[in-house]
């Protein structure tokens, strides 16, 4: 059970006299001051995950650009610049974040199968430091907005590689039947004839396999052919992206090949390279298990000589990865509990059957009503999905560093619900 903490929370969960503790912070005092379902996140498993990340990946000195998406709070966006990363965005909400945050525009990559026109020109006035072209029709708007601003606009084509990676369905990027990136053959034409475009420099590529990857043989095959593709069109690439994709242990239980395994693939594969810039841009390994969703517990219903459901004050509107994707979230009691162990689904208030967070979960009992429950792995894709449904207020998020909490995100009022309705 305590190594079961360790391991889903990098070692910042821990019981002392019975009562769960992220760092030096009790779970039941966060509860008792903020109100649940709050979102509560590690300092130190955050500036871990980078430290551990930037240790493995030394050798190629690559830009490491945090992608946004997976978790955008502005606190946590901060503490990535402390830590010298970039930013990897995919929308002007982002971008409008990322700046707002303090990122100079030489450290932001804006990839996206559909950046508007807006989005470019943004894009190419604040000088980033390299666009992701999915589509050749993209080039013609940045090579105006280049124009407009009379600057010469790095750009990366990303390609669809056709290469397969074990994930969940939804999340593989880099298969041809998805909407992502170039086929080689049509990028092909556009690395021949760049020098056609007096603003657009395309200077490098860009893959993104997808996520929750678990072992490193598809950047192996990836990366293979991208040098191929360069041999062929005899293209030196100044930058090259390999996008994010690194998994994270969801389940104690669950075997992800070490961070340091990634980067020795990638370094291996580009031997010789040693002109190519290399970015990449995690998501999840930076922010997945620093996370926590914290619950209380409604009602325990049992029914007669079947299932027993536990009914949180959480729900899928706060973290839907388990009703989209079936996805696995260790689930704890904040109050230790010795008693032997129930089978149970954890459900929120929603209705939707779809509504759950946990099915058929072996959880130490009892639990009663009135019991809080921490949801782990919920730092990255859990607040950056969370949703209005049923009229919910999205939850408050909490930072913990050591024995100091803080609010970086107030909890929705409800007059935020309708606000924009009312005229
Ligand atoms: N770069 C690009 C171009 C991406 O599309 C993504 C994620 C990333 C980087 C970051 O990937 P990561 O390192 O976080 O795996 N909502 C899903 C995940 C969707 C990922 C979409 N793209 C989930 O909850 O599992």
């Amino acid at each position: 059970m305590e190594e079961d903490l360790k391991i889903i929370s990098d070692g910042a969960l821990s019981y002392c006299r019975g009562n769960l503790f992220l760092e030096g912070c009790a779970l039941e005092k966060i509860a008792a001051d903020r109100g649940t379902p709050c979102y509560v996140y590690s300092t130190q498993v955050l500036r871990g995950r980078v430290s551990s990340l930037k240790e493995a990946f030394a050798p190629l000195s690559p830009l490491i650009c945090y992608s946004v998406k997976a978790n955008s709070n502005l606190t946590v966006l901060r503490l990535m610049k402390e830590e010298n990363l970039g930013v990897d965005v995919v929308s002007e909400g982002e971008l409008l974040r990322a700046r707002k945050a303090g990122f100079p525009g030489e450290k932001i990559v804006f990839a996206g199968a559909g950046k508007s026109p807006q989005e470019i020109d943004l894009a190419v006035r604040w000088h980033l430091f390299c666009l992701t072209v999915e589509n050749a029709e993209e080039l013609d708007y940045i090579e105006k907005a280049g124009a407009r601003y009379k600057f010469p606009v790095r750009c990366a084509l990303r390609l669809n590689l056709n290469v397969d990676v074990d994930t969940h369905h939804y999340v593989k990027t880099s298969r041809k039947e998805t909407k992502f990136g170039l086929d080689p053959e049509q990028a092909i034409p556009l690395i021949k004839n760049r020098r056609r475009w007096r603003w657009v420099r395309i200077a490098g590529l860009h893959f993104h396999l997808g996520s929750q990857i678990k072992e490193p043989s598809g950047y192996a095959q990836a990366l293979s052919l991208v040098r191929e593709f360069c041999e062929k069109t005899r293209f030196v690439p100044e930058i090259l992206d390999i996008g994010g994709g690194f998994g994270i242990s969801y389940r104690p239980d669950e075997h992800v090949v070490p961070i340091s395994s990634f980067a020795q693939t990638v370094s291996g594969t580009l031997k010789g390279w040693c002109r190519t810039r290399v970015i990449l841009e995690p998501g999840r390994y930076l922010v997945g298990t620093a996370g926590f969703l914290l619950t209380r517990v409604l009602y325990t219903k049992k029914r007669p000589g079947g299932k027993t459901f536990i009914i949180v004050d959480a729900a899928m509107n706060d973290l839907v990865r388990p009703a989209i994707y079936g996805s696995y979230h260790h689930i704890i009691p904040v109050r230790k509990r010795m008693g032997k162990n129930m089978v149970a689904d954890v459900v929120g208030p929603v209705c939707e059957t779809g509504d759950y967070l946990a099915k058929e979960r072996t959880l130490p009992a009892p639990v009663r009503a009135g019991d809080l429950l921490i949801v782990a792995g919920a730092g990255a894709y859990g607040f950056s999905m969370a949703s209005n449904y049923n009229s919910r207020r999205r939850p408050c998020e909490v930072l913990v560093e050591g024995r100091k909490s803080r609010l970086i995100r107030k909890r929705e009022s409800f007059q935020d619900l309708w606000r924009l309705e009312e005229n």
